[in-house]
C-alpha cells in the first residue's frame, strides 16, 4: 500500500463513534470542523487494523502475558529511530504517559516539594503537581523575534539552587513545538545532575520532528544522571491514544522501583491484549506510515502558515519543529481567550485555548491541531479566522 498524500487526503468520518474530538458537543457544534484534541484525523496503518481484528476474532481475551515480542517490537522501534539502546528491565508499562507524569511527581517527591516546569506546556504538567500539594515552581519560556521559545536557563539554576526536586520537561514541546537540541537537553540534564534533581521527559511527540532537524530523546545522552526518566507511547505516532498503553524509561533500578510500587499501590495496570496487539503492530509495521505521515504533516505545515498569513496577517505562528500542533498569537485581534473560544463555537470550530497550556502565558493564542486531511484543515482554517475577526 503507498501511504501517499491521496491516502493522507482521504476523510475519515469519526462522528458519532463515541470520539472525543468529534463527539464533544460542549466544544464543537454538530456538523463543526475539530482542531482541537492533539488526535489526528487519518486512516491508521492498515497493519494496525489487520492484528486487531485478528486478535479480536480470537475468542478468548482473558489476561496476557507481556510477551518477549512485545517488548522487543518497543526496543527495536527506538533502536532503529532513535539510536536508542534499551533492556526490558528498563521499561514500565503504563496506561498512558499522564499516568506517568503523575506516577514521577508521587513517587520521587514529598509533599510541598518543589517540581519545577516551563510554560507555556500541556496542561496536565500543572495537575499532577498541583493535585499531589507540590509547589509548582513555573519558568516561562522566553520568546524570540521570530516567536521562536527558548529555556531560561538562567531562570531554571536560580530555581534549582533554592532545592528544586523534580524537573519535568516536554520534548518536543507542545504547544510551541520547539525541538529541544542535544546542546539545550544535555544542558538541563547537567543542571539537574549538580543540584540532585530528578529529570522526567515527556517524548510523546518524539516522532514528529521535521527534516532536517533530527529528534535527540534524552536516553541518547551520553553521561546522563541514572536517574533520568522518559516517558513515550506509540499513540499520538500511530494515532491509537484510544488503546492506552505507554512507556516509562529509566536506567536507575531503585527509581524504576520507586515508581513501579507507585502504579501497584495506586492500583494502575497496564496490559490490555488489545493495546499490546496495536501497539507491537504498530512498532513492529508502522515505518513505511510514519514516514508518508511525516512528509504530509510537513506540507500541511507550510498550509498553517501560509493560510493563517493570507487569512489572518497580523497573528504569529511559532516556527514549527515538531510536533502537529501550531501555537498562534492572534492577540492582535482579541486577547479574550473566553471571547475567542465563545466565537470558534459560533462558527462551528474548535480549537484548544491558550489557556490550557497556562493562564496568563496562553491569553491570545489558540492551538492549531492540523493531523488531518488538508480539505478538513483549510475549512477550519477558514472558520477560525472568522471567529477570530468576529465575522
Ligand atoms: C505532551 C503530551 N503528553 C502527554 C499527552 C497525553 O498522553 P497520554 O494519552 O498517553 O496520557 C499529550 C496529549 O496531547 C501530550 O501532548
Amino acid at each position: 500500500m503507498m501511504f501517499d498524500q491521496a491516502f493522507f487526503d482521504k476523510p475519515l468520518h469519526r462522528q458519532g463513534t463515541d470520539c472525543a474530538k468529534w463527539d464533544n458537543r460542549e466544544m464543537l457544534p454538530k456538523g463543526g470542523v475539530p482542531l482541537w484534541v492533539a488526535d489526528m484525523d487519518f486512516h491508521c496503518d492498515p497493519a494496525i487494523t489487520k492484528a486487531l481484528i485478528q486478535r479480536a476474532e480470537h475468542p478468548a481475551y482473558g489476561y496476557p502475558l507481556v510477551s518477549k515480542a512485545s517488548n522487543e517490537a518497543v526496543i527495536g522501534f527506538w533502536q532503529r529511530r532513535h539510536q536508542v539502546s534499551l533492556t526490558p528491565e528498563e521499561m514500565l508499562m503504563m496506561p498512558s504517559v499522564v499516568s506517568g507524569l503523575r506516577a514521577c511527581v508521587a513517587a520521587l517527591t514529598q509533599p510541598e516539594d518543589k517540581v519545577l516546569i516551563m510554560t507555556p506546556v500541556y496542561g496536565p504538567f500543572f495537575a499532577a503537581v498541583k493535585d499531589s500539594g507540590r509547589t509548582l515552581v513555573e519558568v516561562p519560556l522566553k520568546r524570540d523575534e521570530e516567536s521562536r521559545y527558548h529555556i531560561d536557563f538562567e531562570q531554571v539554576e536560580a530555581q534549582m539552587r533554592q532545592g528544586v526536586k523534580l524537573v519535568m520537561v516536554c520534548s518536543p514541546h507542545n504547544p510551541v513545538s520547539r525541538l529541544w537540541s542535544w546542546e539545550e537537553l544535555q544542558r538541563i540534564s547537567d543542571l539537574c545532575a549538580a543540584y540532585g534533581a530528578y529529570l522526567a521527559v515527556d517524548e510523546i511527540h518524539c516522532d514528529f520532528v521535521f527534516k532536517p532537524n533530527a529528534f535527540t530523546s534524552i536516553m541518547a545522552l551520553e553521561g546522563i544522571p541514572p536517574q533520568t526518566i522518559c516517558m513515550t507511547a506509540a499513540s499520538k505516532t500511530f494515532n491509537i491514544a484510544g488503546l492506552k498503553q505507554a512507556y516509562l524509561f529509566c536506567r536507575d533500578m531503585e527509581t524504576l522501583q520507586k515508581l513501579r510500587r507507585h502504579m501497584e499501590v495506586s492500583g494502575v495496570e497496564s496490559g490490555n491484549v488489545f493495546a499490546l496487539t496495536g501497539t507491537q503492530a504498530a512498532y513492529t509495521h508502522g515505518d513505511a506510515w510514519l514516514d508518508g505521515l511525516m512528509e504530509y504533516l510537513s506540507a500541511s505545515r507550510q498550509v498553517v502558515v501560509d493560510t493563517l498569513l493570507r487569512l489572518l496577517p497580523e497573528a504569529r505562528v511559532t516556527p514549527i519543529e515538531a510536533t502537529f500542533l501550531a501555537w498562534v498569537d492572534v492577540s492582535a485581534y482579541e486577547k479574550d481567550n473566553d471571547a475567542l473560544m465563545r466565537r470558534c463555537y459560533s462558527n462551528a470550530v474548535a480549537l484548544t485555548s491558550g489557556t490550557f497550556f497556562g493562564k496568563e502565558m496562553g491569553q491570545g493564542f489558540m492551538r492549531v491541531n492540523f493531523g488531518c486531511p488538508r480539505a478538513q484543515l483549510l475549512e477550519g482554517l477558514e472558520r477560525f479566522a472568522q471567529a477570530v475577526k468576529n465575522q
